[in-house]
């Protein structure tokens, strides 16, 4: 492999790689070796436009473009000479010759590589006396996203984004020298299910999502990691906290999962964390039909005796679980161990599925159907029949996926039930038939992990907290335990200590901890596909 010194570090690199991608490789870009740059996207092809990037190279003449100059054993490559500060000075004020003074205005401002680059490398004023370039500042091009002329830079980034990666080609330069401009082909609208990402791959405030625009500065928010849960693939989430409220998702790189990249699906799924239609109150229902609410301990006295019931009269065969692919692993683990507890052997994931692209996006619509079937939960199909041929009569159910049409269909089977115990995040048809019903976290309010589709598990922490009373799953499910007055169940559930014990308990969890696991997750020891096993 070829060697070479950048600013006195010494690098080993795969044979082939620009100095760019050597140094991004070893993670050293604008972290340790400054190689400011627009046009190069390590997600995309090289563009070589923008000319920012440029270095020394010991033994050549001119200054290289960093993004594409290959790397050849034993090169020597300086990035803060003088002569490279003064190219990069130049490149800035050619850049800001015609740049609107936006920035009070401007969405991007906080987080622009025009004014930190123009900050860190570019000169203090203006030579220029002309007056600068006027273009359309409100330029519709599709459904999600707003583009502003006069503040592109012509990086070609989010035309190259739409050829390489959705391949839907909406985007081109037109016209040609300082007459170029981004537009759509004629007829032609930017409308792809991943049309959002040319937003943040935008190095400047050109473009815009409808969504976050003007809707706060971005220095206020606070940037929780996190991870989707709209499907199965688990794509990694910088969320965008203020004020106890999520403003939005933007992609956290992880080359594992998601690259740099989110589908626009995910990244407007943050909605459903403060929707209106969040379950928000502890619920049970009464004799007459009525509902009311009820304080947490009744509601779970209440289901504890409507569980004792069942099991004392007619066994454990009666009663079925369904789990879902929502709750995290600390959950499911948890539910595991009460269902094994009380000798109930019929459960199973029932989770919605949908459309898949050969991108990201995954039929499974929730982010953790994985870890759930590592955790024995099998396919739900069975269970969801025993239930519509009334072969059962009381449920514990996470989550309302089972209502589906690709499932029960609605409530009418649950209702002939004589238990339903449920525990969901939003209000749906569920609560109408569930005898005791429990408002739960999202993975973003909440400590625990997530198993995407190809075994990856990944931690979520929480970003927001409820402002109504909400537990984990996995802490209702032990309050339960408690209540019915199993050995080892408690109302306290710290989801660490859960991870611990699922760690021990299941060998493909081995060595996986929520406290110690990388940000970009570590993948499960048996991986999905093999045989599952039970817990306990
Ligand atoms: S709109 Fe943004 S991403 Fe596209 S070319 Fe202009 S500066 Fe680059
Ligand atoms: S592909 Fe799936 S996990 Fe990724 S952003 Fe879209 S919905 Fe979320
Ligand atoms: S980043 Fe190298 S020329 Fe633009």
């Amino acid at each position: 492999m070829p060697r070479i010194t950048i600013d006195d570090v010494e690098l080993e690199v795969e044979e082939g790689r620009t100095v760019l991608q050597a140094v991004d490789d070893a993670g050293l870009l604008m972290n340790g070796v400054e190689i400011p740059h627009y046009c190069w996207h390590p997600k995309l092809s090289i563009d070589g436009s923008c000319r920012l990037c440029q270095v020394e190279v010991e033994g050549m003449p001119k200054l290289q473009i960093a993004c594409n100059t290959p790397v050849q054993d034993g090169m020597r490559i300086r990035t803060t000479t003088d002569r490279v500060k003064s190219a990069r000075a130049g490149v800035m004020e050619l850049l800001l010759v015609n740049h609107p003074l936006d920035c009070p205005i401007c969405d991007q401002a906080g987080e622009c590589k025009l004014q930190d680059y123009a900050f860190e490398y570019g000169v203090e004023g203006s030579r220029s006396r002309e007056p600068r370039r006027a273009l359309k500042k409100n330029v519709d091009l599709g459904p999600t996203i707003v583009f502003d002329q006069e503040r592109c830079i012509l990086c070609r980034r989010c035309v190259r984004f739409c050829d390489e990666i959705p391949g839907t080609h909406e985007l081109a330069v037109m016209n040609r020298g300082d007459a170029s401009v981004i537009e759509t082909f004629p007829g032609q609208q930017l409308d792809n299910p991943y049309s959002m990402n040319v937003a943040d791959i935008c190095p400047v405030g050109a473009l815009t999502t409808r969504d976050f625009r003007f809707k706060i500065r971005v220095w206020f928010l606070e940037d929780v990691p996190g991870v989707c849960t709209g499907c199965a693939n688990g794509c990694n989430l910088h969320i965008g906290v203020a004020n106890n409220k999520v403003h939005r998702y933007l992609p956290r790189r992880n080359d594992d999962v998601n690259d740099t990249w989110i589908c626009d699906e995910g990244r407007l799924s943050y909605r459903r964390i403060g929707a209106a239609d969040r379950l928000r109150e502890v619920q049970v229902l009464e004799e007459d039909g009525g509902r009311r609410v009820a304080p947490y301990a009744e509601a779970l006295s209440s289901a504890a005796a409507r569980l004792r019931g069942l099991l004392d009269g007619k066994g454990p065969g009666v009663i079925v679980g369904i789990a879902s692919a929502h709750a995290t692993n600390e959950d499911l683990f948890t539910f595991r161990r009460l269902l094994d507890a009380l000798h109930i052997e019929t459960a199973g994931l029932v989770v919605v599925r949908g459309a898949a692209d050969e991108l990201l996006l995954k039929a499974e619509r929730g982010a953790n159907g994985a870890g759930a079937r590592a955790l024995g939960f099998g396919d739900g199909r069975v269970v969801v029949d025993r239930i519509r041929t009334g072969a059962v009569d009381g449920a514990i159910v996470l989550g309302h996926d089972i209502l589906d049409a690709e499932h029960l269909g609605g409530i009418e089977a649950l209702g002939r039930l004589d238990t339903v115990i449920a525990l969901d995040s939003h209000q749906s048809s569920l609560q109408r038939v569930s005898h005791a019903s429990f408002p739960v976290r999202v993975p973003a309010e909440k400590h625990g992990t997530l198993t995407n589709w190809e075994g990856r598990v990944q931690r979520v922490e929480p970003a927001v907290e409820p402002r109504w009373e909400a537990r984990s799953e996995g802490e209702v499910l032990a309050a339960l335990g408690a209540a019915l007055g199993l050995e080892g169940f408690s109302e306290a559930w710290d989801p660490r200590e859960v991870s611990r014990a699922l760690s021990e308990a299941v060998p493909a969890f081995a060595g996986i901890e929520l406290a110690s696991l990388p940000p970009g997750g570590a993948p499960l020891r048996t991986p999905p596909g093999r045989k599952g096993r039970r817990a306990t």
